[in-house]
């Protein structure tokens, strides 16, 4: 029987470890769970909403973190998540992703001697300014096991160094959560009460930094989502840290007169998926969506100038517009023009919702000391 430690602390963390909960509760006999939330996402539609959609049981433990700067949230999780390791003495730590709470997680074990596994290992956007590059790059060189979702994750890992005993290409977690729950989507209303038609409306996220937090940048995008509104009505579920950064640059009046621009609170994931599957197109900078949206077969433009995620591009899906307004329009436009043909599109191989169980075995395998001839599908 090993006891894990999973944790949770962002809104994108909660879809990945959702499934690695319950398929963990369905192996009872080899897996004792403890689910740990950080707190470093709060709000209802952050959080709580996730837990309800996904189904998944309450924390055991709730650190409580909150909001701060990268070191001071970094910080805080690490002071409180210490003793719950000391107390809770798990076999293994599993982080996901690539949030404040991942580096803060794996680093406390590292240095407790505990065995962390990070799930999405191995993706790199190779641009150092944003956050999470410098907690994909940390935690994958501490980690003790890394659950890749792709190969070209593989390839990343092993150009750093990490040894091959270490890594394991399991597939994509997110896509767990996509599958099971799309039947339950799509009784979601959201759509009608929103007023959409079906596949004539596009969605939008924004929520990076270097996007979102600096007028120059936010002002850009606006310019462009000005001229895509005049085509197609555009909802867009508008991150706090988004929110709050438009009032804070005076730009809520200009963003409040592009007619079309529907802006509203963030949504469930039932709800999000909903509106994911019947786009005709969505502009996002966030990761996990360039995922799903490769997995609907729904056009995606990335609103960033790289991709941590190139297999989304290479199967079809994803387009990186990049920032600047006229290439944004243009994708736009070409998207809108020439619809993707959904048979041409492809889906990465071990997006198929069994992953969970992937990374059940891999822990089992790893704990057992056999992991150290790398399987025939790790690409050689
Ligand atoms: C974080 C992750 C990012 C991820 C994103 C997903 C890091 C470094 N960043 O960015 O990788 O893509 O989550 O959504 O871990 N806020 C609220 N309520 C909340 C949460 C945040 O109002 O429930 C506001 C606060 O003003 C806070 C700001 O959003 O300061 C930023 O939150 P934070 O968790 O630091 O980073 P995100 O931008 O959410
Ligand atoms: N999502 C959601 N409601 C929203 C926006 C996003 O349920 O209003 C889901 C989305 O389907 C995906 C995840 O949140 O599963 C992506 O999280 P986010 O974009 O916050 O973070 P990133 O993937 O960029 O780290």
């Amino acid at each position: 029987m090993l006891k894990i430690i999973n944790v949770a602390g962002a809104r994108p963390n909660f879809m990945k470890v959702a499934p690695i909960v319950a398929a963990m509760k369905l192996r009872r006999a080899e897996f004792q769970p403890v689910l740990v939330h950080t707190g470093q996402h709060y709000d209802a539609s952050m959080s709580a909403a996730f837990f309800r959609d996904l189904e998944m049981p309450e924390p055991d433990v709730h650190l409580g973190v909150g909001s701060g700067s990268h070191a001071a949230q970094t910080a805080a999780i690490m002071q409180a998540f210490e003793p719950v390791v000391g107390k809770e003495q798990p076999d293994w730590v599993i982080v996901v992703g690539d949030v404040n709470s991942t580096i803060a997680c794996a680093l406390v074990c590292a240095k407790l001697g505990v065995k962390v596994a990070h799930v999405e290992a191995g993706l790199r956007s190779r641009d150092r300014t944003m956050p999470e590059e410098i907690n994909r790059v940390l935690t994958d060189q501490i980690a003790d096991l890394l659950l890749t979702p792709s190969l070209d994750a593989n390839e990343n890992l092993r150009a750093e160094g990490i040894p091959e005993e270490r890594i394991r290409f399991v597939g994509n977690i997110m896509i767990d959560s996509l599958l099971v729950n799309l039947d339950r989507a799509k009784r979601s209303t959201v759509r009608a009460d929103l007023d959409l038609e079906h596949r004539n409306y596009a969605v939008l996220t924004l929520h990076r930094p270097s996007n979102v937090d600096e007028e120059i940048s936010l002002g850009r995008i606006l310019s462009a989502l000005e001229e895509i509104a005049r085509r197609v009505p555009i909802v867009f579920p508008a991150h706090p840290r988004t929110r709050k950064m438009i009032d804070e640059l005076g730009l809520a009046g200009r963003v409040g007169r592009i007619e079309g621009l529907l802006v509203v609170d963030p949504v469930g994931y039932l709800d999000f998926l909903q509106l994911l599957s019947n786009a005709c197109l969505v502009l996002t900078d966030s990761g996990g969506i360039q995922e799903e949206t490769t997995v609907l077969g729904v056009p995606c433009i990335t609103l960033r100038e790289n991709t941590e995620r190139p297999i989304t591009v290479e199967m079809g899906a994803n387009t990186i517009a990049g920032t600047d307004t006229t290439k944004i329009i243009a994708a736009a436009s070409r998207a809108l023009d020439n619809p993707p043909d959904k048979s041409k599109l492809r889906v990465p191989e071990l997006w198929d919702g069994r992953t969970a169980d992937r990374i059940l075995d891999a822990l089992i395998e790893k704990s057992e000391g056999s992991l150290s001839e790398p399987p025939a599908v790790a690409g050689g």
